[in-house]
């Protein structure tokens, strides 16, 4: 089987999976964030090197200001439990995003974490938090435009590769596949520039629910797919 080199993954559905079992969304977040530690695991077991999760977008924070609170104490304690996994698992975590608007404490957390791990051989794990694609793009043109002002760049020789060193996931190759959970089809302001020619998969499967057999049978598709990239076939490799 032909693994995908890069996964990017929208992980939806965490609250729709509580309220159907009669529990609070909240606790669809803890369980999400729960599966996310094992999807990890499988992805490298796998073959996956670069693993890309959407946690919360910049849209997120029209939430009611409870979910929006309960999530931030999660992403707290999942700092936590990412610095260990990243120390048993020899994994390296990178924050895409803009972490700023975070509270100091989880901000620190960030940077532990991204710099403790940096290191780390094993999984690439991106996780998007305070992360849209068009803040993203906005963030880029801004120091681009303050690099050409200032003449460390020549704004007639600005390529794809220059604008896309600018992004937040430089250094990051393009996802070869998206995932999507709990059946909505829409990109949701994730990696706009960085998908122009990934493979999309759609399940209705929720988050909490999406286990390994489901992220194999979307690699499964992703075999079946006849990639093309501009009428020619993508070469193996
Ligand atoms: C995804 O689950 C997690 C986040 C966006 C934080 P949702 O919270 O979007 O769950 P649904 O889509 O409302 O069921
Ligand atoms: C996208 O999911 C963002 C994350 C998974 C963090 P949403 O559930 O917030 O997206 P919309 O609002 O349904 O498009
Ligand atoms: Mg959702």
């Amino acid at each position: 089987m032909n693994v995908p080199q890069h996964v990017a993954i929208i992980l939806d559905g965490n609250g729709r999976w509580a309220q159907s079992i009669g529990m609070p969304r909240n606790f669809g977040h803890i369980r999400g964030a729960k599966n996310l530690e094992t999807i990890c695991k499988d992805a490298w077991d796998l073959g996956i090197k670069y693993l890309t999760v959407y946690l919360f977008s910049t849209e997120n924070w029209k939430r009611s200001q409870e979910e929006v609170s309960a999530l931030m104490q999660l992403f707290r304690r999942y700092t936590k439990t990412s610095l260990r996994m990243a120390r048993e698992n020899n994994m390296r975590v990178r924050v895409i995003g803009d972490p700023s608007a975070f509270s100091p404490a989880l901000q620190a957390n960030l940077r532990e974490l991204e710099e403790s791990s940096k290191n780390n051989t094993g999984l690439q794990f991106q996780i998007a938090l305070n992360y849209g694609s068009r803040d993203e793009i906005t963030r880029a043109v801004r120091a681009l435009s303050a690099d050409c002002r200032a003449g460390r760049l020549d704004s007639e020789k600005i390529t794809e590769e220059t604008i896309a060193s600018y992004l937040d996931t430089a250094e990051i190759p393009d996802p070869d596949l998206l995932i999507r959970t709990s059946g909505e089809m829409r990109l949701s302001n994730y990696l706009l520039w960085q998908m122009a020619y990934t493979e999309f998969y759609f399940t209705d499967v929720p988050w909490p629910e999406f286990h390994k057999e489901e992220l194999v049978k979307a690699i499964e598709m992703y075999n079946r797919r006849n990639r093309r990239y501009g009428g020619l076939e993508k070469e193996e490799g």
